[in-house]
């Protein structure tokens, strides 16, 4: 794999093998695989967790890293994108993770210079690395995840992270169904609800998502509470049901899920966490080492 902009550019036999060394990773976090690497970080756009996800897998593997700091960085005083590109991949980094606001701006990187390019967010378009520890996360919980149902509930529409799972679980032969108001449901052929009541009965896996307000002209709901009140996961909702419940984070408590289901066993929010570590080093060997 030469860049990861999303899924697709991984075969399924890619995936099993970055799955694989994910696995050992977990077992022995610390390897000096990547020592004398170098990898640059570029984001154009706020992150806590996939950042620093990044920065530790890294870090785990020996490699060196630098962040551009975007905020100060020569695209704010009129560089074109295209010439800061260039000059980050004449200093020889092993690869340049990105993360932009613009859908489609790692592609265009990609087409700019040799450096991999490793999407870590573009838009509402695709987010591959979560994709790939939320489907590594269903992998340890049902080990044969063909056949089970997903349930993505949400502002689906806006949300990159839903667009990357779409596409990878489909493929990987799970049932999805969506699950939003109207307005957040983007036109699909896959089944769809306006109510998790719906649906709730057969599912396997809940996965909910956040409101992305920052990707809305006007505001759709009078408040976050309205929203809760109809898509909020709670542990009534759930009941004794055996359902695994993800999210990518920032969770809004008591928004997107409540304190209650927060602390339930059922919910796999930390274990994301920890596993999206662990597929990020296997993703960066995968693509500065073959
Ligand atoms: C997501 C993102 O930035 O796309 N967060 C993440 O990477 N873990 C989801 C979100 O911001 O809601």
């Amino acid at each position: 794999m030469r860049h990861l902009l999303d899924t697709s550019d991984l075969s399924v036999a890619q995936i099993d093998r970055i799955f694989n060394d994910a696995a050992y990773y977990l077992r022995n976090p610390k390897t000096k695989l990547l020592r004398d690497k170098l990898i640059l970080t570029l984001f154009f756009e706020n992150s806590t967790r996939t950042r620093s996800s990044f920065e530790v897998a890294a870090k785990r593997l020996g490699a060196e890293m630098v962040h551009l700091d975007v905020a100060k960085s020569s695209t704010k005083k009129g560089e074109t994108l295209k010439d800061t590109a260039r000059n980050l991949a004449i200093m020889g980094p092993d690869a340049i993770i990105v993360r932009h606001k613009h859908s489609g701006t790692p592609e265009l990187l990609a087409n700019m210079i040799d450096t991999p390019i490793l999407n870590a967010g573009d838009g509402a378009h695709a987010h591959p690395t979560q994709a790939l520890l939320d489907f590594f996360t269903i992998t340890r919980h049902f080990p044969n995840p063909a056949g089970k149902k997903i349930a993505i509930v949400g502002d689906i529409k806006n949300s990159r992270v839903a667009g990357s799972n779409i596409r990878l679980l489909t493929r990987m032969g799970l049932e999805v169904i969506l699950v939003a108001p109207p307005h957040f449901l983007p036109s699909t052929t896959l089944q769809s609800a306006y109510t998790l009541h719906e649906v709730i009965d057969e599912v396997d896996i809940i996965m909910s998502l956040r409101t992305q307000t920052e990707r809305h002209d006007s505001p759709i709901y009078g408040s976050l509470k309205d929203y809760a009140a109809d898509y909020c996961i709670t542990k009534e909702l759930i009941g004794e049901r055996d359902i695994i419940l993800l999210h990518p984070g920032p969770v809004h408590r008591n928004v997107d899920i409540d304190d209650a289901m927060m602390e339930d066993s059922r919910c796999k929010v930390l274990e994301q966490v920890k596993n999206g570590v662990a597929v990020r080093m296997a993703v960066l060997q995968h693509t500065v080492i073959g």
